[in-house]
Order: C-alpha cells, then structure tokens, then sequence
C-alpha cells in the first residue's frame, strides 16, 4: 500500500513539472521574480535589504520598496552622473517632499550595499541617548538617521556610474515620510 502511494506521488510531482502553469509560475525570462509581489531588481533588493538590515538592528520596522522614489531617484543619479558630483545643479521638484541620501564611491564600481553601508556607518558618530552628532566638520549623521528614521516607511533608490569616470559610482536613496524634522531623534 505504502509503495503504491509513493509511486503515485512521483507521477503526480513528474506531471506538475511539466505543466506549463508550474513552469510560468517560477521566474521570468528577465530573471525578476515572478511569485506574486511587484518585481524588483537585484539592485533595488540589495538597496532594501540593506536598509532593513540597520533598521531590524535598531529594532524599527522594515522599509517598504516604493517604484515613485525608485523613477526620481534614478533622474536624480542621472543628473549627477554627469558632472559626477553629490550637487545637483539645480534645485530638485522633490527637495523637501522626500528625505534623500546622497552616494558617491570612488575607486571602483561599488554596489548598493556598500553605499547603504557607508551611510549606516556614521551611525558611530551618533549618539541617540543625547541626540548629539560628533561627526568630523565636512561629514554628518543625518544620511544614518534617515535610514533608521522610525516614522519613514518607504524607500526607492537609483545609481549610476559616472559618465567620464566608469570606476566612480553615485547612488541616491529616496524616503517617504522624509525623515531629519526638527531635530528630533530618529527613533
Ligand atoms: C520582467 O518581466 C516581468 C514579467 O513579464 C515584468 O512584469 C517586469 O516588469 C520585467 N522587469 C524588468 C526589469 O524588465
Ligand atoms: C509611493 O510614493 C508616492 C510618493 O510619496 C505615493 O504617492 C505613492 O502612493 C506610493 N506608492 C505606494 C504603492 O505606496
Ligand atoms: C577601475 O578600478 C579598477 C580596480 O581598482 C582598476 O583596476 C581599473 O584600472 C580602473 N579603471 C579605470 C578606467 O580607472
């Protein structure tokens, strides 16, 4: 009875692999992920992740991944790209609406990942108990302090390599509701 069974769900798993729902239903021909939520790439995951990484150690709440912050901040590294500055040389339609960090890696093409994490380490400057930054004068904790802002629960991100520059990378993070009000601590 037991081997009758067995064999029965071989057949069953042999014929669900070759059904072309359970095919269609894995990943699609770009690669992204195809399993219910909206597909983002392997940047755009690595840029959240990061994110979330630094927020779970503070103890707040995971970011969500916003495709409006991901098209404006992509325009904006676009826009730095080109001189391969961390100034845009206008004002931005968005300056004030979302909080926004700002990226640039030298050297090397650099992922996501290492931009979020230059960011989370001015962390060690910050001193949450007296809400004191102790930052050196040409840096700030606020890139830190937006990515653990507790009331922020959206992020869309965009980076580009510098166009007369390929090894120099500018990554820009947006935020919604922008953190760094008033002063306040972040969480
Ligand atoms: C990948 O393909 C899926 C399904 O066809 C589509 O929804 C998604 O927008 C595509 N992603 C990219 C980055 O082209
Ligand atoms: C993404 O952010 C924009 C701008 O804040 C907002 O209007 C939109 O509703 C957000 N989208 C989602 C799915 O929350
Ligand atoms: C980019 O950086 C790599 C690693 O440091 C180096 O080997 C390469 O020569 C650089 N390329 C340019 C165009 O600067």
């Amino acid at each position: 009875m037991s081997v009758f069974l067995s064999f029965v769900a071989i057949i069953s798993l042999a014929l669900a692999s070759l059904s072309p729902q359970a095919s269609a239903a894995g990943v699609a021909e770009n690669g992204s992920s195809t399993a219910g939520r909206p597909t983002i790439g392997n940047y755009q995951r690595q840029f959240l992740q990061a994110h979330n990484e630094a927020r779970a150690a503070a103890g707040l709440p995971p970011l969500t991944w916003n495709m409006t912050l991901q098209l404006d901040s992509k325009r904006y590294a676009n826009e730095l790209r080109i001189r391969c500055s961390t100034r845009p040389l206008y004002a931005w339609g968005t300056d004030g609406i979302y909080g926004r960090n700002l990226y640039k890696g030298t050297d090397k093409r650099r992922t996501p990942a290492e931009a979020v994490a230059a960011w989370v380490s001015e962390g060690h400057w910050y001193d949450l108990k007296n809400n004191r930054c102790t930052a050196p004068e040409d840096q700030s904790c606020d890139e830190y302090k937006q990515v653990v802002w507790r009331a922020t629960t959206q992020v869309g991100c965009g980076r580009h390599f510098c166009r007369a520059s390929f090894n120099t990378t500018v990554a820009v993070c947006e935020y919604y509701p922008p953190g760094n009000r008033n002063g306040q601590r972040p969480y």
